[in-house]
């Protein structure tokens, strides 16, 4: 196969989930600009469809869809809708999450079950719906995290997730190789998205740059390339799995955190 058509998408769909926004935003774009039409999908429906319409000013094929991952019903609605209107799915990318910064301690019932519902039962969901509609050749990407190599205080319930989403990432690729579909993930380090802004934001609301851009540094000089990933460096790395270029790659998780971690 030539190079050009390793990472050619054309006449393929791809669902991205947690679309609207950060390193699903990026995906779904890129994975356009490979050729694909791509379903961008997110519980904020007016920021899938604001990603779909910056797609498709940028000349790519997009449309945007409401959704919540933590619905397995919702989710099936989703691949199988995608599958009536383009006659199949090619790439799934589980993507969408939340985060939940509190201690281990003090994490309630409830705060625990919505972190999974998301993170981790959104993954089960995705991985489900699209393994049911898939053909041979089919390639499932889910958004882990650099938590996955360790701990750190505040993070149990992200940390539960996102482990157990890898977990679920190997049994699937396990389950569907014989099938000829691949299951992946990418854990990025830090990025500058919504779930790290969000932290950043005092009482009042008010933005504060200056301790997120001494976070930002912090973050980089605790990677040995002193960098932090962007979401075009996961997306890049999303559109690696998707693609023909590793076509014998199963049950893998891509770090992509300037090697903060090393598996
Ligand atoms: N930003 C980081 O530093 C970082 C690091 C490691 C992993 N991640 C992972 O990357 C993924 C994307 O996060 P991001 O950093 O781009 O954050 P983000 O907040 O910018 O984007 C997350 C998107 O998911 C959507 N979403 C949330 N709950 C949803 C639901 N129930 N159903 C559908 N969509 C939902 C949100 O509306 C949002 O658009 C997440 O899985 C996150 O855990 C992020």
């Amino acid at each position: 196969m030539e190079l050009a058509e390793v990472f050619r998408f054309t006449g393929m769909t791809a669902v991205v989930t947690g679309a609207g926004s950060g390193i699903g935003r990026e995906t779904a774009t890129v994975l356009a600009e490979a050729g694909a039409r791509v379903i961008v999908a997110d519980l904020d429906g007016g920021a899938a469809e604001d990603t779909a319409a910056h797609i498709v000013k940028a000349g790519g094929q997009a449309e945007a869809r409401q959704v919540d991952v933590s619905d397995p019903a919702d989710v099936a609605r989703l691949v199988t809708g995608a599958v009536e209107q383009t006659g199949r799915l090619d790439v799934m990318v589980n993507n969408a999450g939340i985060m939940l910064r509190k201690p281990a301690l003090d994490i309630t019932p409830e705060e625990f079950e919505r972190v999974l519902s998301v993170n981790l039962k959104g993954v089960l969901y995705g991985c489900q719906s699209a393994a049911r509609v898939m053909k041979p050749g089919g390639s499932i990407v889910n958004t882990l995290s650099t938590i996955v190599d360790f701990s750190t205080a505040g993070t149990g319930s992200y940390a539960a997730s996102k482990k157990g989403a890898e977990a679920l990432t190997r049994t699937f690729a396990v389950e569907l190789g014989p099938r000829g579909i691949r299951v992946n993930g990418v854990a990025p380090g830090w990025t500058d998205t919504g779930i790290t802004r969000g932290r950043s934001f005092d009482e009042n609301g008010a933005f504060d740059q200056q301790g997120f851009d001494a976070l930002a540094g912090r973050m980089a000089g605790s990677a040995p390339l002193g960098a932090v990933a962007t979401t075009r460096d996961t997306a890049l790395a999303v559109l690696y799995l998707a693609s023909q270029a590793s076509r014998c790659v199963t049950g893998h998780v891509v770090r992509v955190n300037g090697g903060a971690s090393m598996a």
